[in-house]
């Protein structure tokens, strides 16, 4: 019996000492300024900051997409979202309904898919936002559980406005321009019945305008009731298949975030994990739990980036108390840049900082998708090391499942490449001498990480159309947007060289560069070359794919009991 155990312990042993385990930190929203370690000075984020201070900082790090539903699709898969399906042609560029039928196809394959044939324990704690159901509320087909992770907990949505009363909502902008068409609409069949009636066409025009009235009210009553109600039916917490709060409540969100995270370390120190820790913060609308409330200098934005660094300071503790430091890679980083947009009601800043970087979330500037990138591995990784190189959130697919002594797939194009040579110094260049930057399913811009020298050619199709007021933001769309309408295109296309022009502020000229037309010749090639790789898929975001399907409504209770629920709180925990 000893034995056995010993036996057992020992092997366990093996198994931990064999393969590193992974904790892979995303924020939503975060932008690249709002780090110590990239430079800010007064947002406290000292826990963020070691991890730059005792393994690798990259400061090229480049999001897939600067949205989050195609930027996560991208990291999950290694592959860029046009190639899942996951890069909307449509207007609706990330799900916003959680009974939408979209979401990551299962022909895809996730890193955690990989490690867990590996007999890697894995988890998924906080946002997921690709896909829940498919053709039932309860077939959880494009759920986390079924794409390689063992264990969930959190939203399978994304975090909004709506979601906490009293923040507004991302959706008046288009209830109001819906509600206007329908009045027009009235108004015209109206004069038309009025004129019907005079010219002796029709008797009796208001038996007719009567019903037409009914009819309209019959169609708005019930989306004005869904948007009204939208935190019950998008904004709710699981746990694994179950539902456990409907709608969610947000306050002490992180900290339960954390104390999953910090059990489930806890729980698998004896074989190979992989935690993906997706944090819901610091996406609006903004919340901050007690001890965190009010402490910043930047009001509660700031607030909530401080506690997202006090839960990333738990998460490594108890890798050191549990002696896995050494053991673990971890690596941090955001979704996409900081929504410079997000202003409250009431006038203050609740969008991300991008430092010098122009633009923000859903723009290809460089604000929209140069984002944090830390990776730490004490014992591996130097401490102190910078890689200034172009590297993309699609390269940890790579370089996670090669760690855990996999190969990648082999039946498909993966864009991401493996970061270890990068980061161990036993290659100086980036394998990526091209990366494509994606609006949806647009191509938006190309980088040229030009091969012998210093420049880094960046090459824009079209820019979206800043309000006049201001050279950095879409303020009065609440967000940029990247089709027809909302942006200027550029032939020839307009050229940066990020080398010497990091904030993108000064175009190049044929004039200034004599190389001007051979640079963009290379660019187009290299654009022709990668668009060929592009095969046509379903588009998960065609708007049968993205809109509200009634039967696809996960609901913790009945619908007279308004989908509500709160198993949390019975339990004590909230
Ligand atoms: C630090 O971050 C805050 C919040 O995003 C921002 O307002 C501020 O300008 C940043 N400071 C620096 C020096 O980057
Ligand atoms: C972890 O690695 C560091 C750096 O190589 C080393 O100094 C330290 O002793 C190691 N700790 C353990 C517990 O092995």
């Amino acid at each position: 019996m000893k034995l056995l155990t010993v036996m057992t312990s020992l092997l366990s042993l093996c198994a931990a000492n064999s393969w590193p385990n992974f904790i892979l930190i995303m924020v939503d929203d975060m932008g690249i300024g709002d780090l110590g370690c990239y430079g800010n000075n007064t947002l406290r984020t000292p826990n963020i900051d070691k991890l730059a201070t005792g393994g690798a900082k990259l400061t090229q790090h480049i999001a897939a997409s600067p949205l989050c539903t195609p930027s996560r699709a991208a990291f999950m898969t290694g592959r860029y979202a046009v190639r899942s399906g996951m890069a909307a042609e449509a207007r609706i560029g990330t799900f916003v309904f959680s009974a939408s039928s979209g979401g990551l196809p299962q022909n895809e394959i996730t890193f955690a898919e990989i490690l867990k044939t590996k007999g890697y324990s894995t988890a998924i704690i906080g946002k997921w936002h690709l896909g829940l159901n498919t053709e039932k509320s309860n077939d959880f087909y494009h759920h986390p559980l079924n794409h390689g992770f063992d264990y969930f907990y959190g939203t399978t949505m994304t975090h909004l406005r709506d979601c906490i009363p009293g923040n507004g909502s991302v959706f008046i902008v288009g209830l109001v321009e819906i509600t206007k068409k329908m009045f027009s609409v009235v108004c015209l069949t109206l004069i038309t019945l009025i004129f019907l009636n005079y010219t002796g066409h029709v008797k009796s025009p208001w038996k007719y305008f009567f019903y037409f009235l009914l009819f309209i009210i019959i169609v708005l009553v019930p989306i004005i009731f869904y948007f009204w109600n939208y935190r019950y039916f998008n904004c709710f917490l699981m746990r694994n298949f179950q539902i456990i709060q409907q709608p969610l409540l947000y306050e002490n969100l992180t900290q339960k975030l954390t104390k999953e995270a910090v059990g489930f370390i806890s729980r698998n120190k004896h074989k190979p994990f992989l935690l993906f820790m997706s944090y819901l913060q610091v996406h609006t609308a903004l919340y901050a739990s007690q001890d965190f409330r009010g402490k910043s200098k930047h009001g509660i934005y700031g607030d909530a980036v401080e506690e997202v660094d006090w839960s990333v300071g738990r998460i490594i503790n108890e890798l050191e108390k549990n002696q896995l430091k050494n053991n673990t890679l971890v690596y941090f980083t955001s979704d996409n840049g900081g929504h410079v947009e997000e202003i409250s009601s009431y006038g203050e800043v609740h969008g991300g900082w991008n430092g010098i970087y122009k633009g923000g979330k859903a723009t290809c500037w460089e604000g929209g998708i140069r984002v944090p990138g830390l990776i730490q591995w004490p014992g591996v990784i130097e401490a102190g090391t910078v890689i200034n190189e172009p590297t993309s959130n699609m390269d940890i697919f790579s370089t996670v499942v090669k760690l855990s002594g996999s190969s990648v797939p082999q039946d498909r194009i993966i864009d991401g490449s493996d970061l270890m040579p990068l980061v161990l110094g036993k290659s100086i260049t980036s394998d990526h001498e091209f990366l494509f930057h994606y609006c949806n399913a647009y191509l938006n811009a190309v980088r040229w990480n030009q091969r012998n020298s210093t420049s880094i050619w960046k090459a824009f199709f079209f820019t979206p159309n800043f309000n006049p007021e201001s050279s950095e933001g879409c303020f009065n769309s609440h967000v940029c947007h990247c089709y027809e309408g909302y942006v200027t295109q550029h032939n020839p296309p307009l050229l940066f060289d990020l080398f010497i022009d990091p904030s993108e502020k000064n175009p190049i000229t044929p004039e200034m560069e004599p190389n001007f037309y051979n640079i963009l010749k290379t660019i187009q090639q290299a654009t022709g070359a990668h668009q060929k790789t592009i095969q046509v898929v379903d588009n998960q975001f065609s708007w049968s794919n993205v809109l509200w399907r009634p039967w696809l409504q996960a609901c913790c209770s009945s619908w007279f009991d308004f989908c509500y629920c709160d198993k949390e709180e019975e339990l004590g925990m909230s």
